[in-house]
């Protein structure tokens, strides 16, 4: 049976982590979510100083870049793996407004990237994941055996965003969700530093009127189909 690396990117808010989450747990694969290593360093940069204000300062969250220690550890409870940040659990906190808000803009720095894509590979040496992020079938792993590319209209996923965050956050809006949405694409897909762009050998899944079985079930398929 041959083993391989399923690459998930696409738009925010489009699902990609519950369709990579179940598919690990389908195949006994190991699922990785790329997009909570780019909320953790927004949130070191946040408890350090360097961000504050909507101020950043790139020249010393690049510097101290090498301070960071960042691992997922696997939590039976969840069966789930949670972020840790030095040595800390910040799988909530990484989840906040504050940081969904300045995500972006630490994900435009190549130096941030280049740390995180370096921890992706060694993740993957072993292939049997399911990574999920904007720049995975392109750029980490573009020899990826699967690669899929979700979308959906930015009323859809900022609807399914609002939902989510109803509990946590009461005083949030709907336009606030939206407005969040579209901006963070918009900063995703024009970044020079490995843009959201859609690998030419992926398959698109728009899913403002799919539900999440009927995804699986093809996207496992297409799994299946490869692995045997
Ligand atoms: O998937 P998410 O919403 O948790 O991702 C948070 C942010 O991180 C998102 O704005 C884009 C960025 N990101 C990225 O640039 N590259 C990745 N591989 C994953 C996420």
């Amino acid at each position: 049976m041959p083993d391989i690396i399923i690459a998930i990117d696409g738009h925010s808010s489009t699902g990609k982590s519950t369709l990579a989450k179940r598919l690990a747990n389908a195949l006994g694969y190991v699922f990785i979510d790329t997009g909570a290593m780019y909320r953790a360093v927004t949130l070191f940069a946040m408890q350090q100083g360097f961000l504050k204000n909507n101020v950043l300062d790139e020249k010393k969250l690049i510097a101290a870049l090498p301070d960071l220690d960042l691992q997922f550890l696997f939590n039976p409870k969840k069966a789930l793996s949670d972020m840790y940040l030095n040595r800390q659990n910040v799988s909530d906190e990484i989840r906040n407004l504050a940081v969904s808000q300045q995500v972006s803009r630490v994900a435009t720095l190549a130096e941030v990237r280049k740390k995180l894509v370096s921890l992706q590979h060694e993740m993957g040496k072993q292939k049997r994941i399911v990574m999920d992020g904007r720049d995975i079938g392109t750029v980490v792993f573009p020899q990826a055996e699967l690669k899929i590319f979700m979308t959906a209209t930015p009323e859809i996923r900022a609807q399914r965003r609002f939902d989510e965050m109803k509990s946590t956050t009461p005083d949030i809006t709907f336009e606030e969700v939206l407005e969040n949405v579209k901006h963070r694409d918009l900063i995703d897909s024009t970044r020079k530093e490995s843009p959201l762009r859609q690998a030419p050998d992926a398959v698109v899944i728009d899913n403002s009127n799919l539900t999440k079985d009927e995804q699986f079930e093809s996207v496992l398929g297409m799994a299946r189909a490869l692995i045997g």
